[in-house]
């Protein structure tokens, strides 16, 4: 496949990722409607303690939350980096609405299919909110957010998200995240803690096998979107969780030697049998570790709301 072939970014993502050492594939393209259809299954298991405990905090701790949004200020924008279907936020959105706080919402996702079911529920619930959606990668996203910078921007990053970028890239990416931001600007970021590790690992390998289904959807749409005879049969999943890192990973397994070949870079790909694709890091974290990457980022810590369980923190930082 010539670097110059007019591929689409899915495309050649794919094939860096088929032709790497190990193979792997990016799990923000997990997200088309059938993925965001699934993830929103697995925010619902009982495996899945993740939503719960966020939607706990945010539940019995929304009042001192918006205290602290609001500080000396009387509006501010709330932009949400991976808003997903809002489920959490909703929360938070309804209190603000409720106490005729003046702020505004600007939902960032990649995904426009799960933007439209958002902004469809927002229409409903709140007529009168003022919504800006940005269909987009966090990246472009941040770039946009800098354009528009008129008042105080109350970044949210929930559910965890940040666990999905390496232990080295996720420095960087709060360092980004924060030179687009402006002293006195706030993020609220939610970090998945180390626990007992089965909960951990039960949270990634539910009973109901809906995690399988959710990580070999992507290898459907790799049939779909880029014409590829993957044989989804033929993939299993394996979820792995180190308690001394802290990172969960997410494997497909092929369970025979096989080849698929992908008529949109027109090119074949050799699995051994038992050869992995490295699917998706989830990374677990220690407080200490959350504090130092505020600091090296350019925030103070303002609070760590936690849940009752203390599996979740949604840590609230400022930009200094
Ligand atoms: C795990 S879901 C979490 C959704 C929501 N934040 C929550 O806590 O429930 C991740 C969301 O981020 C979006 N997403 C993943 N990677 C992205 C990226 N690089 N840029 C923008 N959105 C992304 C996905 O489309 C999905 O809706």
């Amino acid at each position: 496949m010539s670097e110059t072939t007019g591929l689409s970014t899915f495309a050649k993502d794919v094939h860096a990722g088929l032709t790497s050492t190990p193979k792997c594939l990016s799990s923000k393209y997990f997200y088309d409607e059938t993925g965001d259809q699934l993830f929103q299954t697995i925010m619902g298991l009982d495996e899945y303690y993740l939503t719960r405990s966020e939607f706990e905090i945010f539940e019995n701790q929304k009042e001192e939350i918006l205290k602290s949004f609001l500080g000396n200020d009387a509006s501010f924008n709330l932009v949400e980096l991976g808003a997903g279907d809002g489920t959490k936020t909703k929360v938070l959105i309804n209190y603000f609405a409720k106490n005729k706080v003046d702020f505004s919402y600007s939902p960032i996702d990649i995904s426009q299919h799960v933007l439209d079911l958002l902004l469809e529920d927002l229409q409903k619930l709140n007529p009168k909110l003022k919504v800006n959606a940005i269909q987009g990668d966090y990246f472009d996203a941040l770039a946009k957010l800098n354009e528009n910078h008129f008042q105080k921007e109350v970044v949210l990053f929930l559910g965890s998200n940040i666990g999905n970028f390496s232990n080295g890239s996720a420095p960087k990416f709060l360092k980004r995240l924060g030179d687009n931001l402006s002293p006195g600007d706030l993020l609220l970021i939610g970090f998945d803690l180390m626990k007992d590790p089965n909960v951990i690992l039960n949270a990634y390998n539910d009973a109901s096998g809906i995690t399988k289904a959710f990580n070999l959807n992507l290898l459907d749409r790799i049939n779909s979107e880029l014409g590829a005879n993957f044989d989804i049969d033929s993939f299993d999943h394996f979820p792995t969780y180190n308690p001394v890192t802290g990172e969960t990973r997410s494997y497909l397994i092929s369970t025979k030697k096989q080849e698929v070949f992908i008529e949109a870079t027109g090119e074949s790909y050799a699995f051994d049998i038992w050869e992995p694709i490295h699917m998706e890091v989830s990374q677990k974290y220690s407080m200490n570790t959350i504090h130092q990457f505020a600091a090296q980022a350019g925030f103070k810590v303002v609070k760590d709301f936690t849940d009752e369980n203390n599996f979740f923190v949604d840590s609230l930082w400022e930009k200094i």
